[in-house]
């Protein structure tokens, strides 16, 4: 850190208003991190620190002991504008690993746009992998209609159920890992609870098999709400089917906006799909990964 009087230290209640002003200024004031600031200053899983300068909380952090304290996942990382570019968040960073080191844990995590170039850079600096690459896009305003016809059917399902049939469906969700809201948990059972919390699953099947597979719950915005999903397919019916299905939920809510998180290979059938031709906007998102110690 090149400025002087900084120190790196853990945060705490009586940062709140610093932190506020921080969130204020990101992402057009739609920043997450004051909906969820509370939870992690509470939460014993979770280690939160920042920068301060001259008395004041500049930059935070905040990492969390997921999959029974194997995996530290990273985030909430938020340089305060005025204060950017001075290597705080490199510090803050370095801190982390090194906390997470003494904490044993095995791996570390975190997911960010590719387009955030910083962030990609501290990935770069620090070691760490992309593991998994992903596509994100929001609409704003999509009304439910009737499905196409050959779209196969979709039904609510659960983790037991889910976690029996991906046994034997090896190409739904070859990657394992279970993408949400920006987070990533490997697809076990646990996993998938810990996804059921926030997210019904819903699926559909070719003779037994599970061939596509989506998640969907509410994300309560400042100004307006979506309905944020995730999707696995074999082939892009089953993907578009389950695009349409959860279009269909948000409505159900009451709710026109969606975030739909999938597989990469699906970009194309999605830029194809005519009633997805108004405005939306669409961004790749990576699982970033370093291993600090072997299993
Ligand atoms: C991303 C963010 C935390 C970076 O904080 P920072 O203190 O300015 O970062 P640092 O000064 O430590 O720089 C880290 C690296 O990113 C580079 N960098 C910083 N800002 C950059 C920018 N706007 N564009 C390109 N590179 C940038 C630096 O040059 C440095 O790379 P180097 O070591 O190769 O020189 C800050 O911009 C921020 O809070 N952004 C909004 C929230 C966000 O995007 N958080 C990350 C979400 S995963």
């Amino acid at each position: 850190m090149r400025a002087m009087c900084a120190r790196i230290r853990m945060v705490s209640n009586s940062d709140l208003k610093d932190i506020l002003e921080i969130s204020r200024q990101i992402w057009g004031n739609h920043d997450y991190l004051p909906s969820v600031i509370g939870d992690w200053l509470k939460d014993l899983n979770s280690y939160t620190c920042g920068v301060e300068v001259d008395k004041r909380l500049v930059a935070v952090y905040n990492l969390r002991l997921v999959e029974d304290g194997q995996t530290g996942w990273m985030e909430g990382l938020r340089v305060h504008r005025e204060y950017r570019g001075k290597g705080f968040a490199t510090a803050l960073t370095e801190h982390v690993i090194q906390k997470a080191e003494k904490l044993g844990v095995q791996r570390l995590r975190y997911t960010t746009a590719t387009a955030n170039e910083a962030s990609m850079k501290l990935a770069e600096r620090f070691g760490f992998a992309i593991t998994l690459e992903m596509s994100v896009f929001w609409h704003p305003n999509l009304k439910a209609s009737p499905s196409p016809s050959d779209f196969p059917s979709i039904r609510r399902s659960d983790p037991g159920e889910i976690h029996k049939l991906l046994q034997s469906s090896l190409s739904v969700m070859p990657s394992r890992i279970l993408f949400y809201d920006w987070k990533a948990v490997d697809c076990t059972l646990e996993g998938l609870k810990e996804v059921g919390k926030s997210r019904e699953f819903h699926i559909a099947l070719r003779e037994g098999e599970l061939t596509s597979l989506s998640y969907g719950g509410l994300r309560q915005g400042l100004e307006q709400s979506s309905w944020a999903f995730t999707i696995y397919a074999v082939d892009s019916t089953g993907f578009l089917a389950h695009i349409w299905h959860n279009i269909a939920e948000a409505s159900r809510r009451g709710v026109s906006s969606i975030t739909g998180t999938h597989e990469v290979n699906f970009e194309k059938a999605l830029q194809r799909a005519n009633w997805l031709s108004q405005e939306y906007w669409t961004m790749r998102m990576v699982l970033l990964e370093k291993i600090l110690r072997q299993t």
